[in-house]
């Protein structure tokens, strides 16, 4: 039986192996998926450990997406780029990690609508998640990306050099936000449900802009929820979060999972709460 996981700190809301389990079910395989937490604080020798057991891959989370690139064997060249691993995969006794994060994002918004290069893209945030998604962009797409962040020289740091990309404060963003034709929300602000701050005010939000948070809980941040009331497509993280799952899936498997029913495994448990 193969073994996979999820390891991070916190991880019992982690909705992966509910995602997992029922692309293992629905194809039949001798798989399971578990969850496991490990220590922050002994981080260096709990991960030593679970390399030397059994398990055959496993997802990373937060907060060691950074912290287990030393561990590894090898890093594609991708993830590399990222600074970040979320797949870890074993391969012939070499553990090799990957980053299915920003193309699972890019695969979940062309299924709203494929990006063409007169699109004009602004990311906003320029943490890690920021990164992956614009670094899977520029993979595939020729267009100009523009990178808002409230701290200018994170966003500046992160574009490719001798690109035409641009880095640009939040200020700077919402007054100029009827440019873009695609918007992408990395940070933070939304996750908490209390509070219903936006990132960058939506004023000049054109109608028909693709606006995407990558935050699925919860389901409609007060971003996403602001941009529809202004007559935006949107789409929350879900999409993402189903992608990169799948992407990891065949990397350990070779078996391309039925996405539709691994979206449909998390909106179920939503509902269960
Ligand atoms: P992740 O890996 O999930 O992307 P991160 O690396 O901590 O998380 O990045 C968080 C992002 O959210 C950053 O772009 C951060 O902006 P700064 O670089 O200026 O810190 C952004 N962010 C967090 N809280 C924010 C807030 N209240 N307003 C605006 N941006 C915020």
């Amino acid at each position: 039986m193969k073994h996979f996981a999820v390891i991070g700190n916190p991880i019992v809301h982690s909705l992966s192996p509910i995602m997992h389990q029922a692309a293992i079910q629905d194809l039949q395989l001798d798989a399971i998926y578990t969850r496991k937490k490990l220590s922050k604080e002994l981080f260096d020798q709990e991960i030593t450990d679970l390399l030397l057991s059994d398990l055959d891959g496993f997802n990373v989370t937060i907060p060691f997406k950074e912290r287990i690139l030393p561990y590894l064997d090898e890093v594609d060249s991708f993830a590399k780029k990222c600074g970040a691993v979320n797949t870890v995969v074993r391969r012939q006794n070499k553990w090799v990690g990957y980053n299915t994060d920003g193309r699972g994002f890019l695969e979940g918004l062309t299924e709203k609508r494929p990006l063409q290069d007169s699109d004009r893209v602004l990311i906003i945030g320029a943490g890690g998640a920021s990164k992956g998604i614009y670094l899977a962009l520029k993979e595939s797409y020729n267009g100009e990306v523009t990178v808002a962040n409230r701290t200018l020289s994170k966003a500046e740091e992160m574009l490719e050099p001798r690109s035409k990309d641009r880095a640009i404060t939040l200020t700077e963003a919402a007054n100029k936000l009827s440019q873009f034709t695609i918007i992408i929300q990395t940070t933070a602000v939304g996750l908490n449900a209390e509070n219903s701050d936006l990132p960058l005010a939506l004023d000049l939000l054109s109608s028909g802009t693709l606006v995407s948070d990558i935050i699925y809980n919860p389901f409609e941040t007060p971003f996403l929820q602001e941009a529809k009331k202004r007559g935006a497509i949107t789409q929350n993280g879900l999409a993402m979060f189903v992608n990169q799952g799948a992407l990891a899936f065949k990397l350990w498997t070779e078996e391309n999972p039925d996405r539709a029913v691994m979206r449909q495994a998390v909106l179920d448990s939503f509902e269960e709460e």
